[in-house]
């Protein structure tokens, strides 16, 4: 039989996926394992960078480092250039239209570019309002005072009063939550909730909007979870948001690294358009932790300095007047940009057009299925969210049966040089739900943590899928894995857990996150070549 020639894309794919650094470190490792290949399955947190990126990098600031507010000089102009050209980039790279979408680079990756939608949605100085305000006749009395008092906010104001329910998820990660408690207070938040294996409840939603109609302003949730990898129909849940006039945010933080995204889907009624995404570049594998705010810019068309203000922004200022620039994305990225961080994302957004989405997906969705017939192979380990591989992208969390998820994680790292996460991920909410943590266990727990113990803290072990993951990864997980399951009681008796939750091996005791993480990098060694 003979096997398919790969295609070009396949081709650029394997390119890009070998070329990423830090694959091929080795280190020490405990129990006898001499040295062991590092095996990154930590994505989900922070993705590795391509080598082209950190080259690219390397040439801007030999050839232009510069300011970007600077157009004296050639590199000056040139960076000017390349952010714009950033923009551009990822602005195709999630579908945008420039005649109606912008794409804004507003603070740290996902979490800066929400609070920055939902301070363009929710103004500050009318949040008091909406927070404070449960009845809606003192709502009604307020607004007709103001009206009076300053008619130039009454606009604002009305339909931030008529419409001031945000409805979210209980699976989103934090920062798609608490933006929306702190714009619009917890009364005004409406939480969908899941099913048992750990997706969006569609029932629940559909209930939830009917039963609140022109109230919803915004259906805030995510593209895939960060916990589980559930991915979310995106486009059906633009239209039941759009049938109630609502809009839609998708926080694409874990979507756009492993499926095509698309603002304005081709073939699919108008109503599937997505408003918004967010995206943060370290989790896109663009080191500088990036935020991007892409879609419709109504909203910042009416309001000026949503974001910070200072330079580069404005066109004239004295000290009783400034007045600031026409267009959104100079108005409201104040201050000299994080240059590095966005040119990585632009050179990332044009390496994956090479590449293709679609051919990232598929080889991921292969290694997913692979993947997770692996992990349940290992005695005892429970995985969440659901069975089915093609309902999910590569982010799995899981726990092996009488090993505390913090000690699984240590002995991974420890023994085999493997790097996963475990905790909550930033999704308690999702966890504790996973999990069935009951009122009266999460009540034992918030005491201890309020004495400083966090030994109780419920928690998952997690690892996640890039695209220069490999089948052999998750051998080399599966393997370590059953190992641990085997020889459970002898290796538990091997560490100790501190009041911080931690887990230290004997050998390694008061070490584990000191030494060795000082002798992987320091800001000393790195610095030596004066001494
Ligand atoms: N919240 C990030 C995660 O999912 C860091 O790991």
């Amino acid at each position: 039989m003979s096997l398919p020639l790969p295609q070009p894309a396949d081709l650029a794919l394997t390119r890009l996926a070998r070329n990423f650094i830090g694959l091929d470190r080795v280190d020490p490792v405990l129990g006898g394992g001499g040295m062991r290949r590092r095996v990154y399955l930590d994505t989900t947190a922070t993705a590795l960078i391509p080598r082209a990126v950190h080259d690219g990098l390397g040439a801007y600031y030999q050839a232009a480092s510069a300011n970007s507010h600077t157009r004296a000089h050639r590199a000056g102009h040139a960076t000017t250039e390349a952010i714009e050209a950033t923009r551009d980039r990822v602005g195709r790279f999630v579908g945008y239209d420039p005649a109606e979408d912008v794409v804004l680079l507003p603070g740290n990756g996902a979490t800066g570019a929400i609070n920055f939608l939902a301070r363009a949605l929710f103004a500050p100085e009318l949040r008091l309002v909406l927070k404070r305000f449960r009845d809606e006749r003192a709502a009604d009395v307020l607004r007709e005072l103001l009206r009076e008092a300053v008619p130039e906010v009454a606009e604002g104001l009305d339909e931030l009063l008529r419409r001031p329910i945000v409805v979210t998820t209980r699976m989103e990660h934090h920062s798609n939550i608490l933006p929306w408690v702190e714009a619009v207070g917890r009364h005004n938040l409406r939480v969908i909730g899941v099913t048992a294996d750990g997706r969006l409840d569609l029932d629940e939603l559909a209930r939830v909007l009917e039963a609140e109609g022109s109230r919803v302003r915004l259906l805030a949730v995510t593209g895939a979870s960060n916990v589980t990898g559930v991915l979310n129909p995106v486009h059906e849940l633009a239209r039941m948001a759009h049938a109630v006039g609502a809009r839609i945010l998708v926080d694409a933080a874990q979507l756009a690294p492993h499926r095509p995204l698309d603002l304005h889907p081709h073939g699919m009624p108008a109503d599937a358009r997505l408003d918004f995404v967010a995206l943060s570049g370290h989790k896109l594998y663009a080191p500088g932790s990036r935020g991007v705010l892409a879609g419709s810019f109504a909203p910042f068309e009416r309001r000026a300095c949503i974001g910070d203000v200072g330079g580069g922004m404005v066109e004239y200022v004295s000290t009783e007047d400034f007045q600031v620039k026409d267009e959104i994305t100079a108005r409201e990225e104040a201050g000299t940009p994080n240059i590095p961080g966005t040119l990585s994302l632009g050179m990332v957004a044009c390496l994956l057009e090479q590449v293709g989405m679609d051919a990232v997906a598929a080889a991921e969705e292969a290694l997913t299925a692979y993947a997770m017939d692996r992990l349940r192979s290992v005695p005892g380990l429970h995985l969440y969210g659901p069975e089915d591989p093609a309902a999910r992208v590569g982010v799995f969390s899981f726990a092996l049966a009488g090993v505390p998820y913090g000690l699984v994680a240590a002995y991974l790292d420890d023994y085999h040089n493997i790097a996963v996460r475990d905790g909550c991920f930033c999704a308690h909410p999702y966890v504790k739900e996973l999990l069935k943590v009951g009122p009266g266990e999460e009540r034992d727990y918030l005491t201890s943590l309020a004495a400083g113990d966090r030994r109780t803290v419920p928690g998952m072990v997690r690892a996640s899928l890039g695209l220069y993951s490999t089948r052999d990864d998750m051998d080399a997980l599966t393997a370590a894995l059953s190992e641990l399951a085997r020889d459970r009681d002898r290796i538990i008796k091997r560490y100790r857990q501190a009041v911080d939750g931690s887990f230290t091996h004997e050998a390694a005791a008061g070490a584990r996150h000191g030494a060795a993480a000082e002798a992987l990098f320091s800001l000393d060694v790195a610095c030596a070549c004066l001494k």
